[in-house]
């Protein structure tokens, strides 16, 4: 891979704006390189400030960073702290009337919450939670519409050191019942019917069907939220929200916590088909939030309006949702809806109707509202916006450009924002104020941040050339562990082949000569479908365990809205179907996947073969199948297939 020659041409350059660089936090290149080099000098002080600065603890550290035991690295592991205090509570004195939440609902009716209704809301889950026994240490799954309530919930979990998993609302009972039993939860909350672009989907029903599918003895309580008051099932584990909550009082006490204690785990794909329980601390992850609010959001909590679309069932909802805007005392919008419902010009409605200042969203987003009516944001006044960001998936030069200019108007700078699940928070992204910006380049490491690109035995590559992304200094806002599988997390993140103590971000980049870094994409079998991270083998297991299929075999073909779309190739257990007969079975393959994994994993494509390509030891050829995928030539010497009139067959694609 080390041999992959750039063909990016990309030479524009966004200096920050001069009214922008006078009001920003890290103001111009000097100051984003002074911080560096306070880093380089003296990492552990360096750390050891921000966390001081950014969190308030209930007991300082004086341990900084312990790497006795790595890669299981401690950070502040002597200091107590208590997250959920930290978004609420501090801000109470000086600013609980401010607006924490605004929340608009699919059908545009708003609901605002202040900070000190929002801590009155958490203090009653949290004491609600309390009741039915849920203690430190306990695990609770998350499983919600966008809602006020999820946030609630995530924030009642940490008051009390309760470990939440929040699990995408748009995944089904399966996916469910696995991360249920994988972190041996005691509760599950949920709510009736989830309610986008006009349609309800029953969560209650997936979560009862999910605890039908096997030992899900650990779950003593399911909780309700009632969003739509659609029919539900009701059994003696059943608790309403409402109910549960309503005699409770409106303050608790937090459980302060070593910065080490585990906040969350949140599920996501890799190589193998089980998803991985990426494990973040308390201390570090909160300090991840909030230090890149103010760094890469440039966060000014007395005058932002901020909105980050992503769902908190993915880590960007957790980190710019749930904690990272509250740590800082700001308002933020939570919006239930979808881009495209009731009209295209939704999103730019929001931003209008509430004023927002910064705006994050995904490449995939950007895409899809270009297509549908590139001219629509000047339909609405877009004048409060003074930032925009981007996230999930490499942002394409033109998409940058429209983002900038038509939504921005030229005047915002945009942040393209690279880090993973596994980060906690960003790790290469522009400092606005500071760092000029090229279309389709997330820029240059946070201060603190020792991101590189090497080969695959750690050695360097030339400007230029493709390689592994790592980071070669531990973090504080990195995972700390797979929950339940500490061997697979050496292995998948520090490799004997890196040395053991660099961590691997499974994407390849490469940095040009400004030393900018230019992400190209995974390097591991994880696809990234509409910004969402989803394991070939994971489809491969869903498909496979499908009656009638024998063999399958996922690979990705570039897509211009999804960034990728995913290509099944299917072996089936009697003959190769054809012509009307294939149309059916490809269809019927395609929704059981969604209702394996979920819609966002539905094959885009299913190609029908007498058996698969693959090498003398028995591996199946990707390279091949995703070049067939692209209807690329072949160039690859096939002399050695067993049959290599099957390629001819998996060219053919079920139309
Ligand atoms: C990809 C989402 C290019 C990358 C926060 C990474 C990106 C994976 C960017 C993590 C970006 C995320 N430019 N690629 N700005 N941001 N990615 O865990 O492949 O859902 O490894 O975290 O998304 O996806 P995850």
């Amino acid at each position: 891979m080390a041999a992959i020659k750039s063909i990016l041409t990309e030479t524009r350059v966004f200096p920050p704006a001069e009214a922008f660089v006078k009001q920003a936090n890290v103001s111009g290149m000097a100051a984003y390189e002074a911080l560096c080099r306070q880093a380089e000098t003296d990492y552990e002080g360096f750390w050891a400030d921000r966390a001081r600065q950014h969190i308030t603890w209930k007991t300082p550290f004086t341990h900084v960073l312990d790497d006795s035991n790595a890669p299981f690295y401690k950070w502040f592991d002597d200091g107590e702290l208590n997250v959920s205090w930290n978004c609420l509570d501090r801000h109470l004195a000086a600013r609980g009337d401010r607006v924490a939440l605004i929340f608009e609902a699919d059908d545009g009716s708003v609901t605002k919450v202040t900070y000190t209704e929002l801590h009155a809301r958490v203090c009653q889950f949290a004491n609600g939670l309390k009741s039915i026994g849920v203690e430190k240490g306990d695990r609770v799954i998350i499983y919600m519409p966008m809602s006020i309530e999820a946030v609630v919930a995530m924030q009642a979990c940490a008051r009390i050191g309760a470990i939440h998993s929040v699990v995408f609302g748009g995944f089904s009972a399966k996916s469910l019942f696995e991360r249920i039993t994988d972190a041996q939860a005691k509760v599950v909350v949920t709510a009736d019917e989830s309610l986008r672009g006009g349609k309800a989907v029953p969560l209650k029903r997936a979560v009862d069907e999910s605890l039908t599918m096997g030992d899900t003895s650990s779950v003593e309580r399911v909780i309700v939220y009632r969003r739509s008051g659609g029919a539900v099932n009701w059994g003696a584990r059943d608790l309403w929200w409402h109910e549960l909550t309503q005699t409770q009082a409106e303050t608790c006490e937090p459980v302060w916590v070593s910065a080490e204690h585990p906040l969350f785990i949140l599920y996501t794909s890799g190589s193998t088909g089980k998803p991985k329980g990426v494990q973040h601390s308390s201390g570090g992850f909160l300090l991840g939030a909030a230090l890149s609010m103010h760094w890469v959001f440039d966060a000014k909590p007395d005058s932002d309006v901020f909105w980050c679309t992503a769902d908190v069932g993915w880590v960007t909802g957790h980190t710019y949702v749930a904690y990272g805007p509250l740590a800082l005392g700001m308002t933020e919008v939570i919006f239930e809806g979808i881009p495209t419902f009731p009209h295209a010009g939704r999103f730019w409605e929001v931003i209008a109707k509430h004023g927002v200042t910064t705006f994050y969203t995904a490449p995939t987003a950007i895409r899809s509202l270009i297509k549908l009516g590139a001219d629509l944001p000047a339909q609405h006044d877009l004048s409060s916006l003074r930032l925009l960001g981007s996230v999930g998936e490499p942002i394409n030069p033109e998409a940058w450009m429209w983002y900038q200019q038509t939504v921005g108007g030229g005047r915002c700078p945009v942040v393209d924002t690279w880090w993973q699940t596994e980060t906690g928070a960003h790790m290469i992204a522009p400092l606005p104020g500071a760092v000029p910006t090229k279309p389709g380049s997330c820029t240059l490491p946070l201060p603190g941040i020792m991101a590189d690109v090497t080969d695959e035995h750690g050695g360097p590559v030339a400007k230029g050339h493709g390689g592994y992304l790592v980071i070669k200094r531990p973090f504080p806002f990195q995972l700390r562990t797979l929950w339940g599988d500490p061997e697979r997390f050496k292995k998948t993140y520090f490799p004997q082949e890196l040395g053991g103590a660099t961590y691997l971000a499974g994407d390849s980049a490469h940095r040009d000569e400004d030393g900018y870094f230019w992400i190209m994409g995974r390097v591991d079998d994880v696809l990234n479908v509409s910004g969402h991270r989803l394991g070939t083998m994971e489809i491969e297991s869903a498909l496979v365990s499908n009656l009638r299929v024998a063999e399958a075999a996922v690979v990705g073909r570039p897509h211009d809205i999804k960034g990728e779309a995913v290509v099944a190739y299917v072996v089936l257990k009697g003959t190769r179907p054809v012509g009307a007969e294939a149309k059916q079975v490809a269809a019927e393959l395609r929704e059981w996947v969604a209702r394996e994994i979920g819609p966002i994993a539905r094959p885009d494509e299913i190609r029908f073969g007498d058996n698969l390509p693959k090498t003398r030891s028995g591996k199946i050829m990707r390279r091949l199948l995703r070049a067939i995928a692209k209807g690329e030539e072949i160039a690859q010497d096939v002399s050695t297939l067993e049959n290599p009139a099957i390629l001819d067959q998996l060219k053919e694609a079920v139309k």
